[in-house]
């Protein structure tokens, strides 16, 4: 079974009310009728009914509820709720009206009243648009500082990871992470990968040094939020600073990381900035298996003052080729 299948299956079980704020986006609404069908849950299309309907063709949504915010009848209780919970922010109570109406907003209210269990969005928003209601709104859950978000990669490639299996973080919402808040993150990973796969957490702290192999503020950064890591829970599994290649490859791990429990065989990858994870998934969901020669350092002259330098050995590191 595969691993939406397996999500699936156990989201079939619990069957939670969920809200979709681009609710006459055409992917939303074929998703609406897959997820109604399926019974993978309960959708609640948020927006203007005639648009819906008129997007609708060909579709059945005949057990999807649509939510119309102005003919809802919670417009006004919403809009004072978000007053409430924003105006030491400045918010006023026409700005929080204007707010409300907007189906992002509306849908993380539907949240925080009990009226949905959950809202799903992207589809034609921005990341930042679908976080910052919930942010403002829902806020963060009990014993929680830091909202972060993961990536379960599935690679084609089983030898990595859990058979294949690996999640990224955090690769979506803290552009710069302190590292308090990289320890945080690490955390709330190594919870989602226990409570929604099941996995035994193997956590990498990935840097571009291992073990002191370089020095540099941006690693010591890292290396203090693994510390940070283990003194959080003593229990999981933490490694770091690491390079990806010692936290992946077996081989490469046992030389850099002599002894470590997670080196050569992380099932999670913390990356150290969102510039660093952003690119990363990206680049393992878009980028087939590639061989690396280098590092090449153009600007620095080889003999003749013709070629450019390779500082160590050049090696290609394809494979578990180790280059420091
Ligand atoms: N965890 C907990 N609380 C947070 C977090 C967080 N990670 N980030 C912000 N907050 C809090 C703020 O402190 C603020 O609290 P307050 O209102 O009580 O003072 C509240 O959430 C709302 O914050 P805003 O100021 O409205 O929003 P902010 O400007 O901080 O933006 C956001 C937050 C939207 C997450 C921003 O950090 C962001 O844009 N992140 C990057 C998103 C992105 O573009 N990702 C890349 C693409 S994703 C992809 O490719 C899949």
């Amino acid at each position: 079974m595969g691993l939406m299948d397996d999500i699936k299956r156990k989201a079939r079980a619990v069957r939670k009310r969920i809200a979709l704020p681009e609710g006459d986006e055409e992917r939303t609404l074929k998703a609406a009728e897959i997820i109604a069908a399926e019974g993978i849950a309960e959708p609640v299309l948020i927006g203007d009914t005639d648009a819906i309907m008129s997007k609708a063709a060909g579709l059945d949504l005949s057990k999807v509820k649509i939510v119309d915010i102005p003919k809802s009848g919670r417009l006004e209780s919403y809009a004072q709720e978000y007053y409430e919970i924003r105006k030491s922010k400045g918010m006023t109570p026409e700005e929080a009206q204007k707010t409300m109406a907007d189906p992002m907003f509306y849908s993380c209210m539907m949240v925080k009243k009990g009226e949905a269990d959950g809202m799903v969005a992207g589809a034609v928003n921005p990341t930042a648009n679908t976080l910052r209601p919930a942010l403002q709104i829902i806020k963060t859950a009990p014993g929680i500082s830091v909202v972060s978000s993961c990536f379960i990669m599935e690679l084609k490639t089983k030898e990595y990871g859990d058979d294949g299996i690996i999640l990224f973080a955090d690769c979506a919402v803290n552009p710069n992470p302190d590292a308090a808040q990289l320890a945080a993150i690490a955390v709330s990973t190594a919870k989602t990968a226990k409570q929604l796969l099941g996995m035994e957490p193997r956590i990498a702290m990935l840097s571009f040094s291992t073990k002191g192999s370089a020095r540099h503020e941006l690693v010591d950064k890292v290396a203090e939020a693994t510390e940070l890591v283990k003194r959080m829970d003593p229990s999981l599994m933490v490694d770091g600073e690491l390079q990806a290649d010692a936290a992946l490859v077996e081989k490469v791990g046992r030389l850099k990381s002599p002894g470590s429990p997670v080196a050569g065989r992380a099932n999670i990858l913390i990356f150290p900035d969102l510039q660093a994870g952003n690119i990363g998934y990206k680049l393992v969901q878009r980028l087939p298996r590639a061989g690396a020669t280098g590092p090449a350092c153009p600007g620095v002259p080889g003999p003749g003052h013709r070629s450019c330098w390779a500082p160590i050995d050049w090696s290609p590191s394809c494979g578990p080729g180790v280059t420091r």
